[in-house]
């Protein structure tokens, strides 16, 4: 399978509308955690049936990917985990898709592509644009997660979201997870390759104030 989809191909200007919340969810009114660029989904799995009391939204823009996790959800009964396919950034910077900014409590970016590229930095999920809008709607309180172990990116991402005034940078040592959408810090997969080859991992939380 392909492991890097162009974001910014036209193939991706057609977006998914966003089901209601009814639609997806069997209780609409659980916190809501956004997960993008979540592959498989196996993460958002040992989520939702992890922490039964929170949704779990998933965007991927890998197709194949989405279908499957769809259908295991659908397999397994999972009432709190749902996937939309295409690229994050078209989809929530899309007006009709606009009310799930609204309603999520926290987003995370774990191991995003990091298109190491100086010419291909524009693919990288992580925009400023992109950061605009989620700081435009997303509700005072709601938390952005970003992880991965590659320091250039992180440096890209964190230039980027900080130089936004609506986030501020949260200390990790001070953070209660036990209150968030992952209480028992369960890891991704890349995370749990990541970790088995010892390398390093870069993590920030910010709040929009
Ligand atoms: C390196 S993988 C990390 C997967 C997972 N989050 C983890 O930690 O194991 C990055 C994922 O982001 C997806 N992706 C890249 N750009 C995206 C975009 N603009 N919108 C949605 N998904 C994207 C890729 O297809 C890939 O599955």
């Amino acid at each position: 399978m392909r492991q890097h989809v162009n974001p910014l191909s036209k193939n991706f200007n057609e977006i998914e509308k966003i089901p209601s919340l009814i639609e997806m969810f069997g209780d609409n009114k659980f916190n809501l955690h956004l997960d993008i660029g979540c592959a498989a989904g196996e993460f958002l799995f040992d989520l939702a049936l992890d922490n039964t009391s929170w949704n779990y939204l998933g965007i991927e823009i890998r197709e194949k990917l989405v279908k499957t996790a769809k259908l295991k959800v659908r397999d397994r009964e999972i009432k709190n985990l749902y996937f939309v396919f295409g690229s994050a950034n078209n989809i929530l910077t899309d007006v009709q898709n606009k009310f799930i900014m609204k309603n999520v409590k926290s987003i995370s970016f774990n191991f995003p592509d990091p298109w190491f590229k100086k010419r291909h930095y524009k693919r990288r999920v992580i925009q400023s644009e992109f950061i605009n809008t989620l700081s435009n709607s997303l509700q005072r309180g709601s938390l952005i997660f970003i992880k991965t172990d590659v320091k250039d990116l992180y440096d890209y991402m964190d230039s980027i979201i900080s130089s936004n005034l609506n986030f501020k940078v949260i200390d990790l040592r001070g953070f209660n997870y036990s209150q968030s959408f992952n209480p028992n810090k369960l890891k991704t997969a890349r995370e749990k390759y990541v970790i088995i080859n010892q390398l390093e991992i870069f993590e920030r939380i910010y709040i929009k104030t």
